[in-house]
């Protein structure tokens, strides 16, 4: 993945109607610059969804950049999986053991390396791996279920992460994911996030394609362009 500060809307399938998935991300795909696939193992998070099986499924389906968000206690034993599904990228939190090796794993397996951080952890738990990154994932909800209310005290960090990010001149994609909508995402596209996960405010809208177009103009420059 290249092009930070280029503004990309993520839809999250978590939302969508799984009996209808092929159709859900039809949708949507005119307006997705990437798809955002939510991974719940029922330990890192209390839920479950869904695995590589579904990702193969879809890779099947679409061409679009599907961005795996893994909410797993054990991804290492997983990303092989998801890569040969076909990924494009995964995101490991790094509230789990051995960041590094989890993003060396990534680069052999030929995935776009994400690191993704919970409301509560400190930015300085992912500085050290900006360097080796492609995409930094702030959560902007704790994670398990979609839905709920955006987390307003996580902005400061998100401004935090952007300028760690500028300061070092890296091209790493600045994501946040829980709560965006056409009332919050401008405040954290303020803060210089360019991908914005959504779930519920797309899929659950009456028009998915029209919410999605809301949402990317709501957190767009009016003379801007899409990346
Ligand atoms: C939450 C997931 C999110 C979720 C977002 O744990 O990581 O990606 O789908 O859903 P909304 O946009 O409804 O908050
Ligand atoms: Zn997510």
């Amino acid at each position: 993945m290249t092009g930070s500060g280029v503004t990309r809307i993520a839809p999250s399938i978590l939302s969508a109607d799984f009996c209808a998935l092929a159709a859900s991300i039809d949708t949507v795909a005119p307006e997705a610059d990437l798809l955002h696939v939510d991974v719940m193992d029922g330990h890192f998070v209390p839920n479950l969804t869904i695995g590589p099986p579904i990702v193969r499924c879809i890779r099947g389906h679409t061409d679009l950049y599907l961005d795996c968000h893994l909410m797993m206690t054990n991804p290492g034993e997983h990303l092989e999986a998801f890569a040969k599904a076909g990924a494009s990228g995964c995101s490991v939190h790094v509230e789990v053991d051995d960041t590094a090796g989890l993003i060396a794993q990534m680069r052999d397996l030929g995935l776009d390396a994400g690191l993704a951080v919970n409301p509560e952890t400190p930015l300085d738990a992912a500085e050290p791996f900006l360097d080796d990154i492609d995409l930094l994932l702030i959560m902007t909800v704790h994670p398990g279920f979609g839905g709920q209310s955006f987390m307003a005290e996580v902005v400061p960090k998100i401004r935090q992460a952007r300028e760690a990010l500028d300061r070092r001149d890296l091209d790493v994609a600045l994501e946040v994911d829980g709560g965006i909508n056409v009332d919050t995402a401008p405040q954290v596209a303020a803060a210089g996030a360019d991908v914005f996960v959504a779930g519920s405010a797309i899929f659950d809208a009456a028009d998915p394609l029209d919410a999605a177009r809301r949402l990317r103009s709501a957190v767009s420059p009016p003379t801007g362009e899409r990346g």
